[in-house]
């Protein structure tokens, strides 16, 4: 399968520029490593591992595995400063390839980062967030639009991809909806570095979701998607089926409700089966090539 590339995917040393997305209680270390298989960039929250020796450990296990990149994401707002602290200090120690920070201000993560020589993305929903963080010196921003898996932007990507990219100096990273090649190709048209994706691997082999998650992203349309900040007080895409009719927003503990509430995005319309990331990927692949000859006529 032939690669395609970008100036990101180049400097990470991509085969495709696709970025197999973290997602709080699913992504896990052999996604890290399938994704680093085959070729594209994969990334889990330090948060899913309990303790940061959970966190160490899996590190340590990627590491042996494979030399190719990988990213973790820090939930900087949302996880308590000690935690935090100890996480960032492990990606340090460990040279992890790609730091995505979230959720909160990047600027001594960057720095500290950079010191080691490691790339950080930033998430954001919004221009202003992006300028903040490009101002702090992250490397990329990931632009996260309308429909999203996780708490998604209000931006349709049409709008969000090329406005970021015209107003921010950094590459840009397109996220929300992408969940076949079509879409990638669609992204890189409109000017994204790399594909930004989730949902599309909650239905992949590897990935920790329950059996009956996976299925529900297959079995699901975008009319099944409900948009809403009762779940987790920010707003985010869930599974409609998943809310119980008698919700008592911060009834739950936080982070029960992400086991309990199944996020996904509108991008599960393109989603018809479960398969290991190598094959999802192969997927991707074909059909980003079988769309560019399309439109080249
Ligand atoms: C179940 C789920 C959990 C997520 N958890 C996180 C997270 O912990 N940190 C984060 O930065 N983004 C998180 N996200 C957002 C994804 O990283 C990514 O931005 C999003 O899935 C892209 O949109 P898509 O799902 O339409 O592909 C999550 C998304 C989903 C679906």
């Amino acid at each position: 399968m032939s690669a395609f590339s970008t100036p990101l995917s180049r400097k990470l040393g991509l085969t495709y520029p696709l970025v197999a997305a973290p997602m709080f209680i699913i992504s896990n270390k052999e996604m890290l490593l399938a994704c680093a298989e085959a070729g594209i960039l994969g990334a889990m929250p330090s948060l899913n591992q309990r303790t940061s020796e959970g966190l160490r450990a899996d590190l340590e296990w990627v590491r042996s595995r494979t030399d190719k990149p990988f990213a973790i994401n820090l939930t900087i707002g949302l996880t308590n400063p000690e935690r935090r602290e100890a996480d960032v200090q492990a990606c340090l120690d460990f040279e992890v390839p790609v730091m995505i920070t979230s959720y909160g201000n990047p600027t001594e993560i960057v720095q500290r980062a950079h010191e080691k020589g490691i790339t950080v993305f930033h998430d954001v929903i919004r221009l202003d967030h992006a300028l903040k963080a490009q101002k702090a010196g992250v490397d990329a921003i990931i632009g996260v639009s309308q429909g999203a898996g996780g708490h998604a932007g209000t931006i349709n990507p049409y709008a969000l991809i090329p406005y970021l990219r015209a107003n921010l100096n950094v590459p840009v990273i397109g996220a929300g909806c992408i969940s076949g090649g079509e879409q990638v190709a669609a992204a890189l048209a409109l000017g994204a570095e790399l594909a930004y994706m989730g949902t599309r691997f909650i239905a992949s082999s590897e990935c920790a979701a329950p059996q009956a998650y996976k299925q529900m992203v297959v079995d699901s349309t975008h009319d099944d998607i409900v948009y809403t900040d009762q779940i987790s007080g920010v707003h985010a895409n869930f599974l409609k089926q998943t809310i119980p009719d008698s919700f008592e927003a911060g009834g739950h503990d936080a982070a029960r409700r992400w086991v309990d509430i199944w996020s996904a995005g509108q991008g599960v319309d393109t989603i018809h089966d479960i398969k290991p990331i190598g094959e999802i990927v192969e997927d991707i692949v074909r059909e980003y090539h079988d769309a560019v000859k399309r439109l080249a006529g």
